[in-house]
């Protein structure tokens, strides 16, 4: 009793004593001095300076901080109660202005009153829009500024160097904001700066090597220097800085770099060095910094084996190594990660056994790659663990002869990678039942599959986006997908028959057909089932009949090709809906038609194959709407065209004019993406060389052909084709050609191919020819040609077999000597000297074709966008709570 009693009046006299402290307080914060007028009024002018706009903040419970800031009314005196505003408590000074994520809209101009509040100590006006404002130099003038953020906030224009002058920074942070670059070199910005703690840049142009006077900086916690065009070398004394946690230099591609000896006393959390040009080995002190939990270093250039130390970083979180060159085995000792959620070794070259079901007992794993390495796995055949996050699996070329039993267990799966195995025979029924609502991506392609145990009308998986049952032996009807699909592969398997339940495939981009047995009539509602659609590819079944005439206004359409079909009948007009088309192959059909001139106006039209159909008639003129003028490839061979060569259309095809000088490749390719993946279309074609037919699986962006051959034109080669100077291939060999070959023609200086066989021209070989120095193939068989062939550079390369069936023509190679013409063996260009070792076009029609005809991939290249920048961010973010 007594006990209790003594408990309650315990009780009283706290709540007593709490009351007067509460009362002391309050009269005493009565007694702070009142904001200072002047301050006062520069916060209103400051406020009035923007419009409150919800959509200039990103963040999504951003709202407008000064919107309480009122001249009259109940808190309007006292401006140090004001929504984001801190003043001294002994001065009444204004402090610190927090007002990121407050919504303000408008220019800040270097009269902004905001630069009168001489006493902030802090001030953030991150993710606002100020309309690609320059950062006023007056912020120099803040001079107590300890911690400045304007990140995400549209600034635009050069740092000013004035910032450099705010020596008792600690924190920095100018990052995402795009057009903000440095002029004067970063070194300068940086050299005051003693006791920064952090640095973020992330996104500004600083062109310009990492400054070794950051290694000062014993303070630095945090280096974030993402996509900042950074060059050189990175400065190794920066790993060792005692009390640095996050080192970012991720999206640099021209920093070059290695990794340390570390030491046990580094507080390094998360290292991502992703995408730069860092090298050489990783180092095994690595296992030493205990406090590293995100270490990422995708797409660099390590190479060397994994060091088992590794699996000393007990806390690791986010391992990523994929895509670099390591080499060796991956210990099995990474199982003892225990708070592993995301571990990447995909796209390397290791190899030998891994002990798979060692990594199902990590719990914690949401993300395992191991895809495109020489492993192989070991699992065991009833293995049941359940791993609650795991939802990614890359299994890519990892040897597996079947799918692996642990799969049935997992069910948050939602991308699953197998491509590029042995796996036989059917799709087990179990599989159906897997992830059933999670699964987004399966990826199956490059195995033996024959088909589906039990197949199901529509498979089951309700969210899935990505199929891919791509080159397998898949027979009998075609496995349709739910109507979530967006991009669907089954190319080359052996599926006959296909259910008009496709027709409900509303949501898909890319249908890929190609090289199976499908046959009959292409159902109507291809043009028209999914206004998304931007791939058809039909190419090489056996469909036949009418091609559907549904193509509809608005159509997304960018690729069609139903080549190597039994088409018949004209082309659709309707075709001519498809305004954004860039690729149209219709080649090796029985099409029965006019050229089609309406195609002409798509001027996004790029690659036009009607090759090897019943084409036929004289190309009109074409009327200034219908031009092509972004032609760059145009394939009309093996049809019965007549009448001239549309010189008029010649005139028009500006794309194929320009030369297209570009020092790495650029492929003809449609891009998608969704939520976390990517993927992209490759061009395709085939065309014919020296008779000899070359597929391209990839098309060159800068790759120009016009190919008219085998048809029956006549007249003369217009010299208007010698301004398509950015050509690589003219084929018009096979017509009924006359006249003179025009000089002009030795204006196409890219040209590598050049064919006018079986023709009736006459004349001689122009010498100007004699100009094209990346002419590899050159036919002028079977003409009536005559005088001397010219010599010098690529002629001195062609065979007999090039100038055969010309009764006029003479000189090497052919044996028949030219008596009365004489001619002078032309110096070696320089050009020609050079052009072996060092010319940037140095990209030979062999090349070409071997580049071209082997090892690329065919259709769809799927990448899982594992790493987005977002997702940096957002490791960052909470890698520090
Ligand atoms: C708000 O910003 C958005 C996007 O910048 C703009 O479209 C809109 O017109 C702005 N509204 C006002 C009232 O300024
Ligand atoms: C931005 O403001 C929000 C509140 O509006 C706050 O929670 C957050 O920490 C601030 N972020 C930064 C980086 O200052
Ligand atoms: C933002 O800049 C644009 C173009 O300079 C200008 O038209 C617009 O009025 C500016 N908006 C504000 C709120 O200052
Ligand atoms: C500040 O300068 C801008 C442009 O230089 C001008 O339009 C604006 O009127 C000035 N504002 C004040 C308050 O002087
Ligand atoms: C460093 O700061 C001092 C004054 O604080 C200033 O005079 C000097 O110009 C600054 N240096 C640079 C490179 O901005
Ligand atoms: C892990 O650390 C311990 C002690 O620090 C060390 O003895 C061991 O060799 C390390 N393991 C590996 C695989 O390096
Ligand atoms: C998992 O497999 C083990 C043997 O491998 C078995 O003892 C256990 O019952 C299985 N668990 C489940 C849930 O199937
Ligand atoms: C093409 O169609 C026309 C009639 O439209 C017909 O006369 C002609 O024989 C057809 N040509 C071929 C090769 O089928
Ligand atoms: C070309 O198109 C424009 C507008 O689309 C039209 O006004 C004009 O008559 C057309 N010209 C020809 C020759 O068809
Ligand atoms: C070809 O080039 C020569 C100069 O080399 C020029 O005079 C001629 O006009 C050009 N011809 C064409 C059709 O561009």
């Amino acid at each position: 009793m007594d006990n209790y009693l003594y408990q309650c009046m315990f009780m009283r006299f706290l709540f007593l004593l709490s009351l007067f402290l509460i009362l002391l307080t309050s009269s005493l914060s009565s007694l702070q001095p009142l904001c200072h007028e002047d301050e006062r009024s520069a916060l209103l002018q400051f406020k009035d300076s923007f419009i409150i706009n919800k959509s200039a903040s990103a963040y999504p419970f951003a709202y407008p901080k000064v919107a309480s800031w009122t001249p009259k009314g109940e808190h309007s005196t006292d401006c140090c109660s004001w929504d984001g505003v801190e003043c001294n408590e002994d001065t009444g000074h204004v402090i610190s202005l927090d007002l990121n994520s407050s919504c303000l809209y408008g220019s800040i101009h270097s009269n902004n009153s905001l630069f009168r509040l001489l006493q902030l100590q802090r001030l953030n006006l991150a993710d606002n829009l100020f309309n690609h404002s320059q950062i006023p130099f007056e912020v120099g003038n803040l001079s107590r500024l300890t911690y400045l953020n304007l990140s995400s906030s549209a600034f635009s224009g050069q740092v000013p160097s004035e910032v450099s002058r705010l020596s008792m920074l600690s924190s920095l942070d100018l990052s995402g904001n795009f057009d903000l670059y440095t002029k004067s070199d970063f070194r300068s910005l940086v050299q005051n700066f003693t006791t920064l703690e952090e640095l973020l840049l992330t996104d500004i142009n600083l062109s310009s090597p990492i400054p070794e006077s950051l290694a000062n900086l014993s303070s630095l916690t945090t280096l974030d220097l993402q996509n900042c065009r950074l060059q050189g070398e990175f400065p190794t004394e920066i790993f060792q800085l005692p009390n640095l946690q996050f080192l970012i230099v991720s999206h640099n591609q021209d920093l070059i770099g290695r990794l340390p000896q570390f030491h046990s006393n580094s507080s390094l959390e998360v290292l991502i060095l992703r995408n730069t040009s860092f090298s050489g080995k990783i180092p095994t002190s690595i296992g030493k910094v205990s406090s590293l939990h995100t270490l990422r270093v995708r797409d660099c250039n390590f190479s060397g084996s994994i060091p088992p130390s590794l699996s000393n970083l007990t806390q690791a979180i986010y391992l990523d190594f994929g895509h670099n060159s390591l080499t060796g085995h991956i210990p099995n000792s990474f199982s003892e990660l225990k708070c592993l959620r995301s571990l990447y070794f995909d796209g390397n070259h290791l190899s030998g056994m891994l002990n798979f079901d060692r990594f199902l007992e990590i719990k914690s794993l949401s993300v395992l790659m191991l895809s495109s390495n020489y492993l192989s796995l070991l699992t065991k055949a009833n293995s049941n663990y359940t791993l609650p996050q795991f939802h990614t699996l890359a299994l890519g070329s990892c040897n597996l002869q079947k799918f692996p039993d642990f799969l049935r267990t997992q069910n948050k799966l939602s991308w699953l990678e197998m491509q590029q195995n042995n796996i036989q025979g059917l799709v087990p029924k179990w599989l159906y039942n897997v992830s059933i609502e999670t699964f987004r991506a399966i990826l199956l392609g490059q195995n033996f599959l024959i088909g589906f145990e039990q197949s199901p009308l529509v498979l089951p998986w309700s969210k899935l986006e990505i199929l891919d049952l791509s080159s397998n032996r898949l027979q009998g009807s075609l496995p349709i997908p739910q109507p979530s699909i967006k991009i669907y592969q089954v190319q080359k398997n052996l599926i006959r028959e296909m259910s008009s339940l496709i027709c409900n495939l509303s949501s898909l981009y890319v249908l890929d057909l190609s090289y199976n047995n499908l046959r009959g009539n292409l159902h109507p509602c291809f043009g028209n089932f999914s206004s998304h659609l931007s791939a058809l590819q039909l190419r090489s079944n056996n469909f036949h009949g009418t091609i559907p005439k549904t193509w509809v206004e608005g159509s997304s359409l960018e690729m069609i090709d139903l080549s190597e079909n039994q088409f018949q009948g004209q082309l659709p007009r309707s075709m001519a809906n498809c305004m954004v088309l860039e690729y149209l192959h219709v080649g090796n059909n029985q099409i029965n038609d006019t050229f089609p001139f309406w195609l002409g106006n798509l001027s996004r039209l790029k690659v036009l194959v009607l090759g090897s159909n019943a084409f036929h008639g004289a190309i009109k003129n074409p009327g200034i709407n219908y031009t092509f003028s972004g032609l760059h490839i145009i394939d009309i061979s093996q049809n019965n065209f007549s009448g001239y060569l549309p010189a008029e259309y010649f005139l028009h095809w500006n794309a194929m004019k320009v030369v297209g000088a570009s020092d790495h490749l650029i492929y003809m390719e449609l891009g998608f993406s969704g939520d976390g993946w990517s993927s992209s279309v490759q061009f395709s074609d085939t065309l014919t060389n020296k008779g000899i037919k070359l597929e391209y699986d990839q098309i060159q962006d800068v790759f120009k052909v016009i190919d008219f051959s085998s048809n029956r034109f006549e007249g003369e080669i217009p010299e208007l084709v010698g301004s398509l100077k950015g050509l690589h291939m003219l084929n018009l060999s096979n017509n009924a050609l006359t006249g003179y070959i025009p000089p002009s023609l030795g204006n196409l200086t890219h040209l590598e191919s050049m064919d006018l066989s079986q023709n009736k021209l006459f004349g001689e070989i122009p010498t100007q020819l004699t100009q094209l120095f990346f002419l590899e193939a050159f036919n002028v068989s079977n003409n009536r040609l005559r005088g001397p062939i010219p010599h010098g550079n690529q002629f001195d390369t062609f065979q007999n077999s090039s100038f055969r069936g010309n009764p006029g023509l003479c000189g090497s190679p052919l044996l028949k000597k030219c008596g009365d013409f004489k001619y002078t063996r032309t110096p070696p260009s320089p050009f020609e000297e050079n052009r072996s070792s060092e010319s940037p076009f140095h990209f030979g029609w062999k090349v070409v074709a071997i580049g071209y005809g082997c090892g690329f991939v065919i259709g769809v290249v799927i990448g899982k966008t594992v790493i987005t920048r977002k997702y940096d961010w957002f490791v960052k973010i909470f890698g520090k709570m």
